[in-house]
Formats: C-alpha cells, structure tokens, sequence
C-alpha cells in the first residue's frame, strides 16, 4: 500500500469480497518493547541486546507515528486491552512507559476497566520500578521467572538469580491486584523433584496467573547450534501431569494449553487472541490481525529496531500485508481456539471468519471420530477431549487447508 496515504489504504480493505463477516470482534493493542538486558540462549523472540542503552525517546516517538498511521483501519472501535510485551518491556522507565498510555490513551478510546499488562523481568533495579509503573497505569504485570533454581537460572543464561526472581513476585504481589508468574520446564538436566520444588516456590505466592511453557528448542538459538540435554519425552510428560495436579490443588484452572488462573483472573488479551479476536500490533516485528466485513488481514512491522524507527518515523511501519485466504482462514481459527480448555462456540466460527459453518464440517467429523473433539450437550459448543489436548498439534493439523486445492480460491 506505498503511496497511498492511510485512509485511502483502509478504504481499500472495506472494498466488497467473498467473505461474509457480520461484525467485528473484540480489538486489542500490542505494543512490542524489542530490548533485552542480554539475549538468553533459547529465545527466537524479537529481542535485541541493549548494550546499556535504549533509544526509548526515539522508539517512543515511532510508536505514535506507527499508531496514528494505523488509525483509519480502527476508526470507532474501542480497545479492550494492552499488552506491552518484549524483549523486556520493564527495561524502560516509568516515565517512558507513563508518556506511551497517555499517547495510547489520546489516540485510542480504552474501554473502561481495559486490562493493560507489562512483561517485567526479576533484575532488582525493575523490581524498584513496579510501583511507578502500576502508578503510569498497569494493571497486571506477567513476571518472567522461568525457574526458582539459582543453578538451572544459570543453565539457561539468565541475568537474574533465585532471590531477584523471588523478590520481584513479592514485589508484583503486593504492587498489583493481578500478575502472573512465567516458568518454563523440561529444562536442561531437570528432574521431577526440582520441578516440584519451582512449583513450590511460585504457588507459595498464590500467584492468580501461572504460565509453564515447554521448553522448545527454536531454529536459529545458541541452544539449537549448542543442544543442552533435556528431559526426554516420557519424563517431559509425567512433568505435565505433576503441573496439572499441584495447580489445579490449589485452584488455579488450566484454561489454556500452558496458562493457569483462579476465577476472574484469566488473561483477557491472550483469550482474545485464542478467540481469534483483532488486535492491533505496534512495534517492531509486531503481528496485527483485523477485520472488515469482507476480509481478514494481517501485518507484520519492521522487525530490526533501528529499521522499524525509520521507517516508522516516514510513515512506513509496516513491512508487510496480506488477506488470509479463505481455504487457510479454518485452520487460523481452529490453531487458536483448539487451545481453549473450554473450546469455542461453533456460532463463533462463522462470525470471525466469515465462513459458512460447511466449511469445518468435515475435519470436526473426523476429529469427533477419533475422540479429539467433543460437543456440550446442546451441540453448539466445540472442545477438545483431554486426549485431544495431549495431541493437540495432531488435532490442529487435521484443520490444515487440503494440500490439493488450488490457489484460485484465494
Ligand atoms: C516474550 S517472553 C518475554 C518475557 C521476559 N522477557 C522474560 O524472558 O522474562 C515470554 C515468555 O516466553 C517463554 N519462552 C521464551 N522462549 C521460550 C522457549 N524457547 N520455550 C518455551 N518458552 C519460552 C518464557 O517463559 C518467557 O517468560
Ligand atoms: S529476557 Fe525474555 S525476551 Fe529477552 S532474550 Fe530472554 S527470554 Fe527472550
């Protein structure tokens, strides 16, 4: 869309198309804070070493003009939540971050109540910050733990140690109503008894929110060139199990393949992700996904910072655009809401991708068959079994668009 300026360009995605949508979801805002005091060696986010310092002025400036370009593509829409995430959005100040909500805030109405969540990492000089960034307007920070053992901290290259990490859940608990805590298992060398013991040390501080990632070895890591030795995939699943029943001891629901969460305290902006709701991604190497009535489109920023500044700066934020197309639109939804515990409501389908409902009827057949998917009692709701959880990546493929069919119904 170079050349045209952003109204023009929006008017361009209202034009007529095949898709049918009646309304539009829930909108979101991502804001991508890309720095990071050191990159850990499993990490394939867009984060970058700061080397002691942080161009937030400029970067703060390319965030407004990346947003005010985006505006005619959201125009009357409220926002339900913000998600400042990274690299290390704490890495920041509390100036910065106060200054980016209230030029949030000016450009963007916030529904009353909005959820806004800021990604913090356990160093001391952060935890000094939480309250000041609760004051600029957070209301949840997510707490980057991954393990409450000094020497697996080491194992898997965190700048932080145990008692930073434990400091700052206290600090997060006592700073805000809601956090949540992030670890991560199937670590290198872990075995059930240490797991345990991160899980002690994280329940002891009745977080409202516990996510436990598997640790995954990404292309292009210091771990993929260097593999460390992990647990295998026998002793990577009685981990789950030992997860699964110690939090649900407690009362936190695994309501999401790897996020745990006493009532009330879900994170709304990932389930709207999950719900395949919009959401407006700002920053550098951010992912946005908005619909119009005839159409779904993607966006992705400029994912080198100094790249992102510049072009961002012009105008130009986005690097690149694109209409899902209907045959790939049935695995997006499914990939989402097959993560839901409870699943989604089949009326959904229609209403986010524009889609007839014959368009999932037969992958949900053969899913239902092989006992991966199951129905509530009145047929309208869609969830995965607890088999179909444990499999989860084979029931989303079953979602796959048919490899035969051809581009031309794009
Ligand atoms: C976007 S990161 C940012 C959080 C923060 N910078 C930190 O690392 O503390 C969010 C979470 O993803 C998880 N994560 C990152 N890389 C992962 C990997 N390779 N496998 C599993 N989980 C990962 C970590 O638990 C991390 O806290
Ligand atoms: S601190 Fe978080 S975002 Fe930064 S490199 Fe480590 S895992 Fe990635």
């Amino acid at each position: 869309m170079a050349g045209l300026s952003a109204a023009d360009a929006a008017a361009i995605h209202l034009r007529p198309g095949t898709l049918q949508l009646g309304t539009q979801p829930q909108l979101a805002l991502y804001v991508h804070l890309a720095w990071c005091l050191k990159k850990c060696p499993y990490c394939d986010f867009n984060s970058h070493e700061s080397k002691g310092k942080v161009p937030e002025a400029r970067y703060l400036d390319a965030l407004m003009a990346d947003l005010e370009s985006a505006l005619p593509l959201v125009w009357g829409r409220r926002v339900s939540s913000v998600f400042i995430g990274g690299g290390t959005p704490s890495l920041f100040s509390p100036q910065g971050i106060d200054r980016l909500l209230a030029d949030i805030r000016a450009r963007l109405p916030l529904e009353p109540g909005a959820e806004i969540t800021l990604e913090a990492n356990p160093g001391t000089f952060e935890r000094e910050r939480f309250r000041a960034f609760r004051s600029a307007g957070v209301t949840r920070l997510s707490i980057g733990v991954q393990s409450f053992d000094d020497a697996m901290l080491q194992r898997i290259g965190r700048v932080h140690d145990a008692a930073q990490a434990h400091a700052a859940v206290a600090e997060a608990r006592a700073a805000f109503d809601t956090f949540n805590i992030d670890l991560m298992y199937a670590l290198p060398g872990q075995t059930l008894a240490a797991l345990q013991q991160d899980l002690d040390a994280a329940l002891a501080y009745a977080p409202p929110h516990l996510s436990v990632y598997h640790l995954t070895v990404e292309p292009n890591t210091v771990f993929a060139v260097r593999p460390p030795v992990l647990p295998d995939e026998d002793l990577a699943s009685d981990m789950l199990d030992l997860i699964s029943a110690r939090v649900a001891a407690v009362g936190l629901q695994r309501y999401e393949v790897s996020a745990y969460a006493r009532a009330g305290h879900r994170c709304r902006h990932n389930l709207n992700y999950w719900q395949f709701g919009d959401y407006l991604g700002i920053g550098a190497g951010a992912h946005g996904k908005l619909s119009f009535p005839h159409r779904v489109l993607r966006q992705v920023r400029w994912r080198e910072p100094a790249a992102y500044m510049k072009c961002a700066l012009q105008g130009q934020a986005v690097s690149n655009e694109y209409e899902v197309s209907r045959r790939e639109l049935p695995f997006e939804f499914m990939l989402n809401a097959l993560r839901l515990r409870e699943g989604f409501e089949l009326a959904r389908f229609a209403e986010r991708t524009g889609l007839p409902l014959s368009a999932l009827q037969a992958p949900l057949a053969v899913a239902e068959a092989r006992g991966l998917i199951e129905r509530d009692d009145a047929g309208t709701v869609v969830r995965p079994t607890p088999h179909g959880f444990n499999f989860l990546s084979d029931l989303q493929a079953l979602f796959l668009p048919p490899a035969a069919a051809g581009a031309q119904d794009r």
